[in-house]
């Protein structure tokens, strides 16, 4: 049988502060801290000494980030993220809880562009800069794009709008705004 995998078990992110980032993940985002491992493995040639934190989100999955000991292991494996606002992992809320997160940052100092609002129509989105530089997305839908006629009809084009853009037509097919 033909199945797909089933939901996100985790993200893997290194870090240069764990506590920072467990601040941030749990006391502003919600994410309860789930798991601390901490290890010494032989990996990639060498003995590396490391702490491993899981942040879950309420389907099981979680954000989990790597904390090395040495300081030639926090060099050679990061954390470099990527200086870009399109690079970011989005996490699905529900207004209250979207506005929740919001005054949560606000009251913590965030202000823009560590924060921001962005309006797409077919969903709004409240992103923030966690302690590594890597932005999260809080994402709400916009209840008439996720209705099962309006989902499907989307996925029926995804082929076709695709195969359009890419072959030179860059008209905007988003009607939510
Ligand atoms: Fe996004």
């Amino acid at each position: 049988m033909n199945r797909r995998p089933t939901r996100l078990h985790h993200t893997a992110y290194v870090s240069r502060d764990l506590e920072k980032t467990r601040a941030f993940y749990e006391d502003i985002i919600g994410l309860p801290l789930e798991a601390t491992w901490c290890e010494s493995d032989e990996l990639f040639g060498e003995v590396r000494t490391y702490c491993h934190c899981f942040f879950g989100l309420e389907d099981g999955s979680a954000l989990a980030f790597f904390q090395f000991a040495s300081a030639r292991d926090r060099e050679l494996f990061g954390p470099k993220m990527p200086d870009t606002p399109f690079h970011h992992i989005a996490l699905n809320v529900d207004a209250a809880t979207q506005e929740a997160i919001r005054a949560r940052l606000a009251a913590a100092g965030y202000r823009e562009p560590q924060t921001y609002v962005l309006e797409h129509g077919y969903c709004r989105s409240l992103y923030a800069v966690d302690p590594n530089g890597m932005i999260v997305e809080l994402t709400c839908d916009v209840a008439a794009a996720v209705k099962p006629e309006v989902v499907n009809a989307r996925r029926d084009r995804a082929h076709g709008e695709l195969r359009r853009w890419l072959g030179g037509d860059h008209t905007s097919n988003n009607t939510y705004r």
